[in-house]
């Protein structure tokens, strides 16, 4: 198979780059003194992750727990699901803490550990449990300096089937730096804000076994990770046009694209369609808050070299492609463009397998585990 036949549109993914960012993030978190859990949701992918953890521990980070289930039957066998647990999910939850060595679930609610504490030992299963704080994103997480902050772990401590996992966090706010002075700066919050909440924890009696963090913004720039144990970026491995934007990473990071093909050409008002649209690559908008002029991702020829086009909307099956700075009379009905889209966890869950690029020619189908 290879880019001028496959069905389109198709995710390519650029092995060598893949290997190249595990490499590099790996190295940098193992100097950093920490240890790498990375969060699989960016490519939901068993083999990725194989990559990705190869000469680590082999934990990982999930978002669903379909994603958990997946994992869990291969070889993953320590798994935090990293998004808030509800009772709904206590069965799914369980199933899966039984079905690995290790699940942890993470809550910021007061009153979720004696929920969850009766439905484990119904079931009598264990669980580890994280607080999750919020170090200055406002998604989620209590704040450090809040009553529920000592509570909770208490709360979780008190509990027969419950384990309290440590204090985990999340510097989504990253994504809105300007600079890498910015960066930096939300970096160090979310590392320092932890490591004094857990030694305020600590002085007060309680056992904090884990200090968890991870966003790729605040990775790629830390300065030293000194009183945190763990890290979980997730993006790194694939990186994209957004990250490339803010400086985490160059454009010749970028592992995965979209191949598309041009649909429809109209010359008069200097414009393609391509049959990428929004299921294709989602409607992240990227770098928008500092560039308006950013599209919805951008275009390459099939070797990856930007065509200077701008990929200005989508509906559903249709990106409409304007020539921008670029020329588009060489591209016909039926010719092949890569879109580097501008948040690849997004654009990846949209599709069910990667298309495996390796010296350009497509070498392996890889499965993406979607679904809750
Ligand atoms: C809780 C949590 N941890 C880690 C990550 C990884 O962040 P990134 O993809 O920026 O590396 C995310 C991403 O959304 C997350 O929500």
């Amino acid at each position: 198979m290879d880019l001028e036949t496959i069905t389109t549109p198709a995710l390519l993914l650029d092995v060598e780059r893949l290997r190249r960012n595990a490499e590099r993030i790996g190295n940098r978190v193992r100097d950093l003194g920490v240890r790498l859990r990375p969060h699989v949701k960016t490519h939901k992918s068993i083999e990725v992750a194989r990559i990705q953890t190869e000469g680590h521990s082999g934990a990982i980070t999930v978002s669903t727990l379909a994603e958990g289930s997946a994992f869990a039957a291969r070889e993953f066998q320590d798994i935090t699901y990293a998004v808030p647990i509800e009772p709904g999910k206590f069965p799914t939850a369980l199933a899966l803490a039984k079905s690995c060595q290790r699940l942890s679930l993470i809550t910021d609610d007061p009153e979720l550990p004696a929920l969850l504490n009766e439905a484990a030992r119904n079931q009598n299963v264990f669980v580890d449990l994280f607080l999750k704080i919020d170090c200055g994103y406002h998604r989620c997480g209590v704040e450090p300096d809040s009553k529920e902050a000592r509570e909770i772990p208490e709360r979780i401590l008190d509990s027969s089937n419950l384990r309290f996992a440590g204090i985990l966090t999340h510097a989504g706010h990253s994504y809105h730096c300007r600079s890498r002075h910015e960066r930096l700066t939300v970096a160090r919050r979310e590392r320092d804000v932890m490591r004094q909440l857990a030694a305020e924890l600590r002085d007060s009696g309680v056992d904090v076994p884990t200090v968890s963090i991870g966003s790729t913004p605040s990775i790629t720039v830390v300065d030293h990770l000194d009183g945190i144990d763990e890290a979980r970026p997730g993006n790194y491995i694939f990186f994209d046009a957004f990250q490339a934007s803010i400086g985490s990473c160059t454009l010749d990071d970028c592992a995965l694209t979209v191949l598309a093909a041009v649909i429809h050409r109209d010359l008069k008002r200097n414009k393609i369609i391509i049959d990428a649209g929004a299921i294709a690559l989602s409607k992240d908008r990227g770098a928008i808050e500092f560039d308006p002029t950013s599209g919805y991702g951008r275009v390459l020829d099939l070797e990856g070299q930007d065509l200077g086009l701008s990929l200005a909307s989508l509906s559903q099956e249709h990106g409409e492609v304007m020539a921008g700075t670029g020329d588009i009379s060489r591209l016909k009905v039926g010719s092949r463009v890569r879109v580097l889209a501008n948040h690849s966890c997004l654009s990846a869950a949209q599709h069910s397998h990667y298309n495996v690029l390796e010296g350009g020619r497509i070498v392996d189908r890889w499965e993406i585990h979607r679904g809750w």
